[in-house]
């Protein structure tokens, strides 16, 4: 009998070689990416911060600057924006009293499970607004209804004061529970959420200024 001629298709061997070969491929890719992404995301410094030096996530002095989210319309998205420096809480934090500050924050948001309700970075739970650009929110400007409404004359103590009470302050048909937090408490986060903001993102959460933060802005 006559060999039928055989197609690539059917070849053992052809299969074996391309998964070695794409697999081989998928490690040198992986271990690629796993590089860059560790550039990409490790903080910078204070002196990134005093030279104009941008990282993507800032040191944790960023709280000592004026942060703002502009469109960059090379990338199609809004970026934020390091400016000038601004007091926060009423002084400028040093290296180490800005990093205790920050993970204060930190530690309380994970205590207090703020993932439950709200999203971080994305992460988290849809009961709530996302909070990776809160601090940005036009509603705590100067003339925007949480500083009106809490009394207070700069965001960071409005933020504060609505943490530590937000069921004196509801807006929305959904409110913010009390959730016990302290004055220092409190101050921890707001520094958590400003360093936050200043987090590049590549533009999440999609159209943060058209909506103006969506949460009281409207
Ligand atoms: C039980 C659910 C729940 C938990 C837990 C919760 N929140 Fe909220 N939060 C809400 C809701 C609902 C709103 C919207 C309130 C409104 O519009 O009046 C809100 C609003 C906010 C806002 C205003 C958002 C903006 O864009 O200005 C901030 C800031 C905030 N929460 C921070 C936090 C932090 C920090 C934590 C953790 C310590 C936390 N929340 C835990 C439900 C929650």
């Amino acid at each position: 009998m006559a060999e039928q001629p055989k197609s690539v298709w059917s070849s053992i061997s052809f299969w074996r070689r391309s998964a070695a070969w794409v697999t081989g491929f998928a490690v040198v890719l992986l271990i690629w990416l796993t590089f860059d992404t560790i550039g990409q995301i490790t903080m910078g410094t204070d002196a990134d911060l005093q030279n104009g030096v941008t990282k993507r996530v800032p040191a944790p002095t960023v709280i000592n600057y004026n942060i703002k989210y502009e469109m960059n319309e090379k990338r199609g998205h809004e970026a934020p924006v390091i400016g000038e420096k601004e007091s926060f809480f009423g002084k400028e934090w040093s290296v180490d009293e800005a990093a205790a500050l920050l993970h204060l924050g930190k530690l309380t948001s994970q205590a207090k499970n703020c993932m439950n309700c709200h999203t971080l970075l994305g992460n988290g739970a849809y009961y709530a607004p996302d909070l990776t650009k809160a601090w940005l929110d036009p509603a705590w400007n100067n003339d925007g209804p949480m500083m009106g409404m809490t009394g207070k004359s700069t965001r960071e103590e409005a933020m504060a004061e609505f943490l530590m009470h937000p069921s004196k302050y509801p807006t929305h048909a959904r409110m913010m529970p009390d959730l016990g937090i302290t004055a220092e408490e409190a101050k921890g986060l707001v520094a958590f959420l400003k360093h936050m903001s200043s987090i590049d993102t590549n533009g999440f959460p999609r159209n943060f200024g058209k909506e103006q933060g969506g949460t009281y802005a409207k």
